[in-house]
C-alpha cells in the first residue's frame, strides 16, 4: 500500500548549486528560493554553511539567508558540519540544521577531511546546540549503498552511523545515494534492515539520479511505507567530492509520479516547473529533469 501523503525537501538551492560551476548572484538565489517558498513546499534547504573554499558556489550563504523572504509555512534548513556553521546559520536565520556524514570512510575523509570515529564528537556538539536553540535537526548519511572510493556499503556500516547521530539527538535521518547507483533491491536490503530499528517517520531518502535509477527507487521506498524525499527542481546538483555524481532525483519528476498515482504532497505543480525554468535560464543549460523538458517545449 502507497502512501497518502508524501514530503518532498527541495535540496535545490543546496546540494543543486553546491557544484554549479557558473556563479548565481546572491539576488538571483534569493529571489529563486523566493519562488520556491510560494510553491507549497514545506522545506526548502536553502544553502551551506560550509568552509567557502570548498564549496564556492554557495560563499554568499549568510547574505542569502538574510534576504530570503520568509513564508511561516516552510521550514528553512542549510547544512551545518561545525560549531563555526552553526554560529553563521544561526546569525543568518534557519529553522532546521542538516549535519552530514558518510557511511564510508573514504568519503567522509574527501568530503569533510574527517574519519568517521574524528567526525562524531564534532557533529554531537552542533546537534546538542542547535536542539538547544529549537532547531529540527537532520542527519544526512552519505554513500548508504555504494561510495565512489570503497564500493558496496553494507547496511550493517550505516546502522552503526544511524545510531550514532540518533544517540547525539538527530530529528531524522537523511539516507544519500550519493553517486546514484543503487537499484531497488540494494533499497529493500537496506530498508529491511533499518525498519527493524526505526520507525518510518525517522527516514528520509535522498537519491541522486546518475543513471536513471531513482524514481524507481522512490516507488520501492513508499511499497516499505517511506513517504519522506529529498529533491531538486530540474534534477540539478551533485556532490562536488564524489567524481561522475550526477544531480539529485527532479522534484518536477517525483511530482509527475506523485500526482499521477493520486499521493498528495501539497506542491503546485506548474510553480516547480516555473521554478525550473528560472533556474534554467540563470544557468544558461538544460537540465536533466524530463517532465521540465516536456513543460518547456510544451
Ligand atoms: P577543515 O578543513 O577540516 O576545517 O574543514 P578547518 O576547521 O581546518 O577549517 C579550514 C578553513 O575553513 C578555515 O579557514 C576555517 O575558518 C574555514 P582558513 O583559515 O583556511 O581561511 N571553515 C569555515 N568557513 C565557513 N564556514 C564554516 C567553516 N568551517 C571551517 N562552517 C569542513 C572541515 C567540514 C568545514 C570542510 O571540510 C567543509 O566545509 N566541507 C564541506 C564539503 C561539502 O559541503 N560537501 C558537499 C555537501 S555534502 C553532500 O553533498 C552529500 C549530501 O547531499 C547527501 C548525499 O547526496 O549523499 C548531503
Ligand atoms: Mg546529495
Amino acid at each position: 500500500r502507497l502512501p497518502e501523503y508524501v514530503q518532498i525537501k527541495e535540496v535545490g538551492a543546496r546540494d543543486g548549486l553546491q557544484n554549479e560551476k557558473k556563479w548565481i548572484s546572491s539576488a538571483d538565489k534569493v529571489a529563486w528560493i523566493n519562488m520556491l517558498s510560494e510553491s507549497g513546499l514545506s522545506e526548502i534547504e536553502y544553502t551551506s554553511f560550509v568552509n567557502p573554499k570548498m564549496i564556492p558556489a554557495l560563499s554568499d550563504a549568510r547574505e542569502v539567508g538574510k534576504k530570503i523572504r520568509r513564508n511561516p509555512k516552510v521550514l528553512y534548513s542549510a547544512l551545518v558540519p561545525n560549531m563555526k556553521g552553526l554560529e553563521y546559520a544561526l546569525e543568518a536565520g534557519i529553522d532546521g540544521a542538516s549535519v552530514f556524514m558518510s557511511a564510508s570512510e573514504m568519503h567522509n575523509q574527501k568530503n569533510i577531511n574527517k574519519t568517521i570515529n574524528e567526525t562524531f564528537p564534532v557533529l554531537d556538539e552542533v546537534v546538542k546546540e542547535a536542539k538547544d536553540t529549537g532547531k529540527r535537526v537532520t542527519g544526512y548519511i552519505s554513500t548508504v549503498f555504494d561510495c565512489p572510493y570503497e564500493g558496496r556499503i553494507s547496511p550493517e556500516q550505516v546502522l552503526r552511523v544511524c545510531e550514532k547521530l540518533l544517540e547525539s539527538g538527530v530529528d531524522d535521518l537523511s539516507l544519500g545515494d550519493t553517486i546514484g547507483s543503487a537499484v531497488p533491491t540494494q533499497v529493500e536490503q537496506l530498508l529491511e534492515v533499518l525498519m527493524k530499528h526505526y520507525p518510518k517517520e525517522k527516514l528520509i531518502l535522498h537519491f541522486h539520479d546518475t543513471r536513471g535509477m531513482a524514481i524507481a527507487n522512490i516507488m520501492t521506498s513508499m511499497h516499505y511505507g517511506i513517504n519522506r524525499f529529498d529533491s531538486t527542481v530540474g534534477g540539478l546538483g551533485g556532490c562536488p567530492y564524489a567524481p561522475g555524481a550526477a544531480g539529485n532525483v527532479a522534484t518536477n519528476d517525483v511530482l509527475y509520479l506523485l500526482h499521477g498515482l493520486g499521493i498528495e504532497t501539497g506542491i503546485n505543480e506548474k510553480k516547480i516547473q516555473d521554478a525550473g525554468i528560472y533556474i534554467q535560464n540563470k544557468l544558461g543549460k538544460i537540465l536533466p529533469s524530463r517532465s521540465l523538458a516536456y513543460f518547456a517545449n510544451a
